[in-house]
């Protein structure tokens, strides 16, 4: 399994707009994903940047109006558009958009675009004036109306020194678009999974909580695995730093009990839970309304056991939708096997993957994990140290072979 966008054909029509320059980068970053990038450039555009650049980055031969005009200049907007995956024009300019709503076909990127039947993806740039301009407006809804994705453009500094809406998205944020955009035929396409990732905060007071070294990043990256596979997913988060995955329905919240809460609130269809989340098993009996003094003398806490929510919906399936798969984690410190075993079996799962949190090598926060499956059917299968990305891409193989994908 590789990333959605290796292999794929994309198309960038690059327009006269500041931002042009910006589109190189875009270029770039595609082109290491591994998409197999052929730039169109517009005659303003060129005013801006050079194929040059981006022949530089891609590899590619870049195209200008002179390949239109150019021996075999009446095919190579049909070869271009038809090979593509992809149409996604950054920056593209208000002329540009005003073309594409009404079928004009006068250069190479415009002929291409009529020519093109892939989905196509559009991140303006330009003046906030000219973008809010009714004509303008209604280009983008024609164009919205067609089934074209629209990309920013975002609020900020524009180029005539005024803040407004008009700032071309950044790249990075076109390039998050992009992967998910491109993911959505893999084969999870039409499987909706529901994680809990991250850790759970239990308040003691208005300022303070008790809570574990989960960083959510063994979470977040199983979500990005089963994304960029084409599932639908739904994540329920406790608190982190990290970004949001593309495309994720992402649902946050802080205590083991709003996880609870939203968990069951979300269960109803899917095709598979998977429990990653470090849920507190304790939580202050009832958290004090005011900052608790200290007296000089010990605090004693009274903690209440939390409820098990992966139990919860194991048992939740058995009653309203037996075929959806349940997947738990076990972090264990201690006769790691046999303690994620009786797990395994007590919560009635598919599987348990066991993280051994007791290692030298630290698995909260890190990059990379460790981790053994072990299945209801007795299978152990055991991973070497690998990126906790790669971690998700085993669990998505799990899944395919579950579901004979
Ligand atoms: N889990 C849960 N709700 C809880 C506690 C745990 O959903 N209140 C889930 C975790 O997300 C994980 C699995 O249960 O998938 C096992 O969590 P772990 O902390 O390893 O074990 P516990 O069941 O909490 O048992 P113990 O802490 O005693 O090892």
């Amino acid at each position: 399994m590789s990333n959605p966008i290796t292999g794929k054909h994309i198309i960038i029509g690059v327009t006269g707009s500041i931002a042009a320059y910006k589109a190189a980068e875009l270029a770039s970053k595609l082109t290491q994903a591994g998409a197999l990038v052929d730039c169109i450039l517009t005659e303003s555009a060129t005013r801006f940047v050079t194929p040059l650049t981006f022949q530089s980055v891609t590899s590619r031969k870049a195209y200008t109006d002179d390949d239109l005009w150019a021996g075999e200049g009446h095919v190579v907007h049909i070869g271009l558009a038809h090979e593509a995956d992809l149409l996604l024009i950054a920056p593209v300019s208000a002329n540009t958009l005003a073309k594409l709503a009404h079928g004009i076909a006068d250069n190479l990127l415009s002929v291409t675009a009529l020519a093109a039947t892939c989905p196509s993806v559009l991140a303006p740039a330009m003046d906030a004036g000219m973008y809010a301009h009714p004509a303008t407006q209604q280009n983008v809804q024609i164009l919205k109306g067609r089934g074209a994705e629209f990309i920013g453009p975002e609020p900020g500094h524009l180029a005539s020194g005024l803040i407004g809406l008009g700032r071309f998205a950044e790249p990075d944020t076109i390039l998050r678009r992009v992967r998910y955009l491109l993911s959505r035929d893999g084969k999870l396409a039409g499987k909706r999974v529901l994680l809990t990732v991250g850790p759970t905060q239990e308040a003691l007071d208005p300022v303070r909580y008790i809570s574990n070294r989960s960083s959510g990043k063994q979470g977040y990256a199983i979500a990005q695995a089963l994304l960029d596979e084409g599932a639908t997913v739904t994540l329920v988060s406790g608190p982190t730093n990290l970004p949001f995955p593309e495309g994720a329905q992402v649902i946050e919240v802080t205590s083991a009990a709003e996880m609870k809460d939203a968990v069951l609130a979300h269960l109803a269809d899917k095709d598979a839970f998977i429990s990653v989340a470090a849920v507190a098993d304790f939580t202050p009996r009832a958290a004090a309304d005011e900052k608790i003094k200290k007296t000089g003398h010990n605090l004693t806490l009274e903690l209440v056991p939390t409820v098990d929510i992966l139990r919860t919906v194991s048992e939740e399936r058995r009653r309203s939708n037996p075929n959806m798969l349940v997947i738990g984690f076990a972090a264990e410190t201690n006769r790691v096997y046999e303690n994620a075993l009786k797990k395994l079996q007590e919560k009635g799962l598919d599987l348990i993957v066991v993280n051994n949190v007791g290692q030298p090598q630290p698995v909260f926060g890190a990059d990379q994990n460790k981790v053994t499956f072990l299945s209801l059917d007795g299978q152990r299968q055991e991973f070497p140290w690998m990126e906790k990305y790669a971690v998700g891409e085993k669990l998505v193989e799990f899944l395919l072979r579950k579901w004979d994908l």
